[in-house]
This record gives C-alpha cells, sequence and structure tokens, in this order.
C-alpha cells in the first residue's frame, strides 16, 4: 500500500487525478472504476479541469460505478447516475455507450448483477478502481461482514450509512433506500490499481483500521493489505491516526522522480 498525506483534500485529490490522467494518456481505452458521495467530487473537478485545460481525453474510455441505490431511476436526484452525469460525464467527452452503473430499477437484480460483472469482463477488467470509505470501513457498499470474495450484488445498508448518507435526502433517513447493488470486494480487488480517497476527521479512524489493522471483513477496506497497487490518498484529518504516518510522508517524500504519478 501507498499511503500519500497531503495538506488538504484539494491537493491530495491533484494528486488523485495525476494518476488518472497519466494513465489516460498511455492508454486512452482504459477501463475506470468510478465512486460516487461526497469524497471523489475535487478528483472528478480536477479531472473535467484536465479535459477542459490540457485536452485529456476521454473518448475511447470505459467507465463501470460501483453500486447503485435500488429503487431509485435515472432521473432521481439522489440516484447515482444523476451524481455521475451532474458531477461528472455531462463535463467530459465520454461515450454514453461505454458507461456503465448498476440499475437500481432492474426487475430481476440478481441477472443484472451478473450481467454487470459479464460487462466488466468482457471490458477486460478495471485498470484502476477509485474508492471512497465509509465511516465503518466499507468500500463500495460493501457493509462489515461483506465477504471479501464477493461478487457484484443486492445489498442491505448498515444503520450507521443510512445516517451517514441522510444528509443527501433532506436529512430524513427514512427517504434513503435500505438496498443498494454494489461491486462486491472481489470485482473491486480485481482493479489493477486501486485509489483510495479520504478526507476528514470522520474518516480517520477506518483508514487506520484499514491500513494498520488486521485484515478483517468488519473492516471492508482492510482487504486491500491484499492489493498489489493501492494508494489512499488522505487529507490531515484523514490521517491522525495512523501510528506511522511519519514513515509514511517519509517515503512518499523519498519516492524516485520516476515512481511519481504511477
Ligand atoms: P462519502 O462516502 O464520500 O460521502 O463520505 C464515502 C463512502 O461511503 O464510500
Amino acid at each position: 500500500m501507498e499511503i500519500i498525506i497531503q495538506p488538504d483534500a484539494e491537493s491530495a485529490s491533484r494528486a488523485a487525478a495525476r494518476v488518472v490522467a497519466r494513465l489516460l494518456r498511455e492508454k486512452p481505452d482504459a477501463v475506470l472504476g468510478l465512486a460516487t458521495g461526497s469524497t471523489p467530487l475535487r478528483l472528478y473537478q480536477e479531472l473535467i479541469r484536465l479535459h477542459r485545460e490540457e485536452g485529456l481525453d476521454f473518448s475511447r474510455v470505459t467507465t463501470f460505478n460501483l453500486d447503485e441505490y435500488v429503487g431509485l431511476g435515472p432521473d432521481h436526484p439522489q440516484s447515482y447516475h444523476h451524481f455521475m452525469w451532474s458531477n461528472l460525464f455531462d463535463h467530459l467527452n465520454v461515450n454514453p455507450a461505454q458507461i456503465h452503473i448498476p440499475d437500481g430499477l432492474a426487475a430481476d437484480i440478481q441477472a443484472a448483477c451478473a450481467a454487470y460483472e459479464d460487462k466488466i469482463v468482457a471490458a477486460g477488467g478495471m485498470d484502476v478502481q477509485v474508492l471512497g470509505i465509509g465511516s465503518d470501513g466499507h468500500i463500495g457498499f460493501n457493509e462489515p461482514t461483506s465477504s471479501l470474495a464477493s461478487r457484484t450484488r443486492i445489498k442491505t445498508l448498515t444503520p450507521q450509512t443510512v445516517a451517514d448518507n441522510a444528509r443527501f435526502f433532506e436529512g430524513d433517513e427514512a427517504k434513503v433506500p435500505h438496498h443498494c447493488i454494489t461491486m462486491g470486494i472481489g470485482t473491486i480487488m480485481a482493479a489493477r490499481c486501486v485509489i483510495m480517497l479520504a478526507f476528514g476527521s470522520g474518516k480517520a479512524d477506518a483508514v487506520a483500521a484499514s491500513v494498520e489493522g488486521p485484515v478483517a471483513a468488519m473492516m471492508p477496506a482492510s482487504v486491500l493489505q491484499h492489493h498489489p497497487v493501492a494508494k489512499f490518498f488522505l487529507d490531515e484529518a484523514a490521517a491522525t491516526k495512523l501510528t506511522h504516518a511519519p514513515y509514511y510522508r517519509w517515503v512518499y517524500d523519498h519516492k524516485p522522480g520516476w515512481q511519481h504519478d504511477v
């Protein structure tokens, strides 16, 4: 794992964007795994800026999103379809036919989940998967005790996640769907590179447990200790509970130039 601690969420997001930009310049038809929530917004803003100002080309990219609420259609303002279009896709030249987001209105959810997995495989797998982390350590909507080998499926959100996400539903927990479709932890682990973004003190415990604690289904993000190329981009607040933060800073500061943005 690589732990990159930056002074603030902006600089951490810019550093993560450089990794994505470098991938796209080397592999214009890359497959990107994308995430929703407040955390990746600055990364998406930076990718939009790179597209507008530096011509970063997304025309040959394929995307797969991590998850979607069951019962919310693409027009629902809190659906992840809506989130992705308004915060990213509307501002880039991604081919709409190459965008994949789980269908929260699928009549046969199990079949839709299996088809989603098949599409990821047919596309060659994710070159990079962007992740946020829940305060309970979830990745995607893989809540504690999710199988570390799981694949795309329907899950039930924990009360903690329902409470965390109520802010997007006028603060009303009753409006937050209780079910979601999410890529599994096994699906995420198959990505060739993982970019984890975590900002703010509310994520500090989950970050420390994931990076320095034991690998455990109770802390789904800890599985990233098994990933060959997992990069954690943190702001200072999210890094406060890391015992070895000085060591991570030392490693990053002494990284050979050629290794940056890789
Ligand atoms: P957040 O959510 O970015 O809105 O904090 C992260 C997550 O739940 O994965």
